[in-house]
């Protein structure tokens, strides 16, 4: 199998262009290119470079296969879970035509298809002490350098935390200690969509001058950012 490389991307370029990738094509991806993709994100940094992150490469082992298809189950209700709660049949998701009715379609098919992704990553935390609210700020940087560096090498990925009901039963079937905790859940592989800009909100929403709420009148978004909301957890 020739490997299709992408065009050199600029890091900054790479940064703003990075999507959630969710749609996948099932070729596996060459250990050459996983072991560049790890080797990027275990740059990343750590408090105190302790370096606490773990990486367990899903593929298609033995052990793989069962964590992926308890994975699978997990993934399954976690996106019912969500679906239901935040009501993504209802509104404009009953349209379907709009663009709740075509992520809801997206986000079933990702996860009924969980078990054929070609590798799934599993971040894990070496605890070095007893289980904290900011644990796992030392393995989220070494998440997104590996998801920028499989980026990098033509492929796509997704940071997921839906593996928080099954993990009982992945840490007999990978062996994973009950210090090391998992942090995130990275399926990787080609896309079959594309990258492309991310949207976000505008800079004039999120970044304050000298004190909370003051304008950054310098903060300005590129000419044609487009732009995008989330569930609003504040006043402004
Ligand atoms: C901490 C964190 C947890 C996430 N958990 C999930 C998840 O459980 N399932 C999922 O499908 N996506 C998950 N995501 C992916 C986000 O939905 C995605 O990054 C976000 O919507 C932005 O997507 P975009 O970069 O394509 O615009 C998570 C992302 C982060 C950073």
């Amino acid at each position: 199998m020739t490997a299709v490389r992408p065009e050199p991307l600029g890091l900054l370029e790479g940064l703003a262009s990075t999507r959630a990738i969710r749609r996948f094509r099932p070729d596996p991806i060459p250990e050459a290119d996983l072991a560049t993709i790890l080797w990027h994100a275990t740059r990343a940094p750590s408090g105190s470079n302790r370096q606490p992150t773990r990486f367990v490469v899903l593929r298609d082992g033995p052990a793989a296969r069962a964590a992926k298809a308890a994975l699978g189950r997990s993934f399954r209700a976690g996106w019912a879970e969500k679906a239901a709660a935040e009501q993504y049949g209802q509104g404009s998701g009953a349209d379907p035509g709009s663009p709740k009715a075509r992520q809801v379609i997206a986000m079933q098919r990702f996860v009924d298809r969980f078990e054929d992704i070609p590798a799934v990553v599993l971040a894990c935390n070496l605890r070095h002490r007893a289980p904290h609210p900011t644990e796992g700020a030392s393995v989220y940087p070494a998440c997104q350098n590996l998801l920028l560096a499989a980026r990098a090498l033509g492929y796509g990925g997704v940071m997921t935390t839906w593996h928080g009901d099954v993990e009982d039963e992945l840490r007999p079937l990978l062996g994973i200690p009950d210090d090391v905790g998992i942090a995130a859940t990275i399926p990787l592989g080609r896309p079959e969509g594309s990258h492309g800009p991310v949207r976000r909100r505008p800079l004039a929403e999120v970044v304050f001058d000298d004190r909370w709420d003051e304008p950054a009148a310098w903060a300005v978004d590129p000419e044609g950012t487009r732009f995008a909301g989330g569930p609003r957890r504040h006043s402004r």
